[in-house]
């Protein structure tokens, strides 16, 4: 009997001459903010002192616009204290309430954002409707789930009308010349599966077209999370992300994304739905990219070869399973992913292997560093899980050029036996679980998969045939 832990990950390497190598992270391209890149002008437009102090409070806010209104209605006195562009552009704002994933607003034009309050003015808008002038969005991606949007800060995009308007934009403090891509880090804490699908994957579909030249501001800035992601948020953004919600500037932007946009799907990029024609597969090269990963594809090897597989290293509790998978052929390393803070070393670790299995959970992820045609195997728990198995990992490998083979343990194959009795409901009527919202701690916090080696040796066997040649 193998016990499986949900975050163990057993890799496979075919034994060739490739050696599993430590990836070496590229050379980040972060570089500091310099004044060859943003043109910092002067700071007049907020001369409300409350309003600065106090951007949150609405009546500091309103206090502030009335100020301005007074000095919008009686002329100028001073003309350096008003804004002499209103009126001189046409903006654009476009919002789409309809993805189910996530709110998305686009725009362009005089585009003035002040992380601090949240607030985005877009200035003499063509697109400007008075009975809609204000929209919000929170900017991440899982807009069904209430509890996790509900700590996303709001951000809300105020349009102006093109002539004469009762809010007077702040003045910009600091000018781009590149777009911005609002979004939040609020919703994902630690977890690798929803760092990748609610946030990377949707990065890399509303930003890559910028090459590098694309500022992102973030909004429930995670200092972690960004120190984690660091490599590939390097790759897409030239510039230093900027905590939104702390910065007191006025950034003017020539065009921005509130929102990332996604496809509709966990880990997927539609490519019939991308400006671009992106794909998963250009996303895991991408990935390969920024962790220098030696191997873009997993190659057939020849089994008359008479090259000998060797095990790379074992967690001791699996060692019956690993000595049954050797002695198929296969090479054997097994890693747990929540040990390894080095995403970079982890990532070299699973491109050096041709099979990925593990049990549903989100170390599964690291399958986005698999080389192309490797295999992915799916343990699903026991209790009705094929389902959310298949939508969080199973449909994703296809549309990544990987292969998939899914592995539903057995009423036999569960620690659950230990805690319920044969009558239960847990294995009786496993559904009746999901129905009270118990499917979680029941079925995937609450136990470990006990492999029936016997099984579990004929499918991998078949595995082994699939990825070799005579
Ligand atoms: C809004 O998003 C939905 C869902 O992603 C998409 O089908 C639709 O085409 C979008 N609408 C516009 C105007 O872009
Ligand atoms: C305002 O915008 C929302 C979201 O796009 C839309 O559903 C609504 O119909 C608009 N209302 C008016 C009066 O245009
Ligand atoms: C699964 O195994 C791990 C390691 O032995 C243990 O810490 C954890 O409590 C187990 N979980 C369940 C639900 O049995
Ligand atoms: C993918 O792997 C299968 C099975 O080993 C093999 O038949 C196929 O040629 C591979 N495809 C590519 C493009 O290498």
């Amino acid at each position: 009997m193998w016990l499986l832990l949900p975050s163990l990950l057993v890799l496979i390497v075919l034994k060739t001459d490739f050696l599993p190598q430590v990836a070496r992270f590229r050379e980040t391209r972060f570089i500091k903010d310099t004044d060859e890149m943003v043109l910092t002008v002067p700071y007049t437009g907020f001369d409300n002192a409350r309003w600065q102090q106090h951007p949150h409070d609405p009546e500091a806010v309103q206090d502030y616009n009335q100020q301005n209104q007074i000095l919008a209605t009686n002329g100028p006195k001073d003309s350096s204290s008003i804004n002499s562009d209103v009126g001189a552009s046409t903006s654009k704002l476009t919002c789409n309430f309809s993805n189910p994933h996530s709110d998305t607003c686009t725009m362009e034009g005089d585009l003035r954002i002040h992380g601090k309050s949240a607030i985005v003015y877009v200035v003499a808008a063509s697109t400007h409707r008075p009975e809609n002038s204000t929209f919000t969005v929170r900017p991440y991606t899982r807009k069904w789930e209430q509890e996790t949007m509900s700590r996303i800060r709001e951000v809300t995009m105020r349009s102006l009308p093109p002539a004469f308007s009762f809010i007077i934009p702040p003045k910009c403090t600091v000018r781009h010349d590149v777009p911005a891509v609002v979004f939040s880090t609020g919703g994902c804490s630690g977890n690798f599966f929803h760092a990748m699908s609610d946030l990377i994957v949707p990065l890399y579909i509303t930003s890559r077209e910028y090459n590098g030249r694309v500022q992102f501001l973030i909004t429930d800035y995670q200092p972690e999370w960004v120190d984690k992601f660091r490599p590939i948020l390097a790759a897409l953004s030239m510039y230093p992300a900027i905590d939104f919600d702390a910065d007191t500037a006025v950034r003017c932007f020539p065009s921005a994304h509130v929102g990332l946009e996604n496809h509709n799907k966990m880990l997927a990029i539609d490519p019939s739905l991308s400006r671009n024609g992106y794909t998963m597969m250009g996303f895991r090269d991408f990935l390969r990219s920024v962790f220098s990963l030696q191997r873009p594809w997993s190659k057939p090897i020849s089994r008359s070869s008479g090259q000998r597989p060797r095990l790379k290293g074992a967690d001791e509790r699996e060692a019956d399973a690993i000595t049954a998978m050797e002695n198929l052929g296969l090479e054997v390393v097994a890693a747990r992913p929540d040990d390894v803070s080095d995403m970079g070393h982890f990532a070299g670790v699973v491109n050096s292997c041709d099979v990925m299995v593990g049990v549903h959970g989100a170390g599964l992820t690291n399958m986005v560093f698999l080389p192309h045609n490797g295999t992915v195997v799916q343990i699903v728990p026991w209790g009705g899980m094929k389902w959310a198995c298949w939508y969080a990992f199973g449909e994703p490998v296809q549309g990544m050029g990987l292969r998939y083979v899914e592995y539903e343990a057995t009423a036999e194959e569960t620690t659950l036996k230990e805690k319920y009795p044969r009558d239960h409901p847990v294995f009786t009527d496993a559904m009746s679980i999901h129905r009270q919202g118990k499917a979680w701690v029941t079925f995937l916090d609450g136990q470990n998969v006990t492999l029936d080696i016997d099984r579990f040796r004929g499918v991998m066997h078949q595995v082994f045939l699939s990825i070799t040649t005579e």
